[in-house]
């Protein structure tokens, strides 16, 4: 490993990295199978009474943003007043990957950032403004493991509204299920690192060195998507094992090294192929989240230096895109949304996630399953994680984002 942090070839130095991280998910997801029986509250299986009392909810103008603002342009100020909008004692759904306090992460400054765009502002986020556009809808998260963090961010950004007993996390994988019965709600997730299926969709059993994926297939997953009123989509670190990856288009037993952007391309293909297929434009919703970075090689904000993002406590002033986030990915989801006959909307927040080098979980995360050892930790040039995030932290901006498209979409019925 100590060779390869010298070396500055990106695509070369990317997996290795990678490869020890992305088993984290494989692991959680087993120890939470295990717990599950201890956390599930009750089953939800009719419509809540009390539909009398439902207010319509009423979005105000300057709840809504802009159609000319560019909410993803911006940069981030100091707010220790407003934020972080939970904490890691009062959300009991956080996995232990991401309590990076109580993981003991000395500094605290990263939960206090308040993304503000340059021509607009955000609306302030309103759990219960939230709840009442989500009645009797399922919203779910489709992706990795960082798209796990989105759906735990928003967990807890709305769960502190609802009593105790009124809300339950029931998992089954590939899937989490966290349910409001009040509301007739749930905030889903599902794991599918490559959207498309591949080899590494069992929940629990999946390697990321051996990885395969079915470019062409995806109705398996597709069968647990439909009907979802709102559903935001993310996959990118997977596909950044290597510049090549095994795949099938076609013939399942014909294996092919495809570059992973043709790969990419031909996956999305399939996905947009889905939506049109099983998606109605006029009750459902679908987002799909850019992807997320990585601040992996700290020579790239600190020129000079050769480490990465642990004891960063600040997030990058000015303007920086680091080599790890691909434009030419960019383009790809770019030209298939644009292919596709309804509207999806893309959340472009790599930009912003670039900014914030500070807000990783560095040594104060997990590793496969398991907090990582005194003498790991003592080694953050090898075991620092740079490429998932600490909650609360950035993936609540993200979630404010989407909450602020949700409110703009909302018809105010009068
Ligand atoms: C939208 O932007 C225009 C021009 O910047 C501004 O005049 C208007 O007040 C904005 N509307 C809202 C709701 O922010
Ligand atoms: C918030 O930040 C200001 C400015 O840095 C500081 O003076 C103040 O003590 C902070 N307040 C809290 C509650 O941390
Ligand atoms: C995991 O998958 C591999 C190959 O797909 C299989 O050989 C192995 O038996 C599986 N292990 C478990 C515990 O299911
Ligand atoms: C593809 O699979 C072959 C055979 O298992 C293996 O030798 C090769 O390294 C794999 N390629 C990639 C990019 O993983
Ligand atoms: C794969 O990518 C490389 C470099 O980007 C390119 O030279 C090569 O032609 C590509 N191969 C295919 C089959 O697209
Ligand atoms: C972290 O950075 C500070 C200065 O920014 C430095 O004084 C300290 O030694 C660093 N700690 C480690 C463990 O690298
Ligand atoms: C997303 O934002 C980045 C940085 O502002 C920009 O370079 C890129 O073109 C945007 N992507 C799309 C599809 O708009
Ligand atoms: C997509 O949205 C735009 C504006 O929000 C609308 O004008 C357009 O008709 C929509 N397109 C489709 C195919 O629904």
């Amino acid at each position: 490993m100590k060779q390869l942090s010298l070396d500055r070839r990106i695509q070369s130095l990317f997996p290795v990295v990678l490869a020890s991280l992305l088993v984290i998910g494989t692991a959680r997801l087993v120890i939470d199978k295990l717990k599950s029986n201890h956390s599930f509250a009750f089953r939800l299986n009719e419509r809540p009474r009390g539909e009398k009392h439902r207010i319509p909810l009423v979005v105000s103008p300057e709840d809504r943003i802009n159609g000319s603002c560019n909410v993803f342009e911006g940069k981030w100020v100091w707010d220790n007043v407003s934020y972080p909008l939970y904490t890691e004692e009062s959300c009991p759904y956080l996995v232990k990957q991401v309590t990076c306090q109580r993981n003991g992460r000395p500094d605290s400054f990263y939960k206090n950032w308040r993304w503000q765009p340059h021509g607009c502002n955000l609306p302030r986020f309103d759990p219960s403004k939230l709840l009442q556009i989500l009645r009797g809808k399922r919203i779910m998260f489709v992706g990795d493991s960082v798209q796990r963090s989105q759906f735990e961010s928003l967990v807890c950004m709305v769960q502190s509204v609802i009593p105790e007993g009124k809300k339950s996390l029931e998992r089954i994988p590939p899937r989490k299920i966290f349910k409001i019965q009040e509301f007739d709600l749930s905030i889903e997730y599902y794991w599918a690192p490559f959207i498309v299926e591949s080899v590494s969709d069992h929940p629990t059993n999946h390697t990321v060195l051996k990885r395969l994926v079915k470019l062409d297939s995806i109705s398996n997953h597709g069968k647990h998507w439909e009907g979802v009123d709102v559903l935001v989509f993310e996959s990118y670190v997977w596909w950044k094992y290597k510049p090549t990856i095994n795949a099938t288009y076609g013939n399942p037993d014909d294996v092919e090294e495809y570059n992973v952007t043709t790969a990419y391309r031909l996956a999305l293909q399939t996905w947009a192929n889905w939506l049109e297929s099983s998606i109605n434009p006029n009750t459902q919703k679908v987002f799909f989240m850019s992807m997320s970075p990585t601040h992996l090689w700290s020579w790239e904000w600190k020129p000079g230096s050769n480490e990465n993002c642990f004891n960063e406590s600040y997030p990058i002033q000015g303007p920086f895109w680091g080599t790890g986030s691909s434009l030419e990915i960019m383009d790809i989801v770019h030209e298939t949304l644009q292919d596709l006959k309804m509207n999806v909307t893309l959340l472009n927040i790599t930009q912003l996630s670039e900014y914030r080098k500070d807000a990783h979980t560095t040594i104060y995360g997990e590793r496969k399953g398991k907090l990582l050892t005194k003498e790991m930790r003592s080694d953050p040039k090898n075991f620092a994680d740079c490429i998932h995030w600490c909650l609360p932290g950035v993936p609540d901006t993200w979630n404010e984002i989407l909450y602020a498209y949700l409110l703009k979409s909302h018809q105010n019925l009068l």
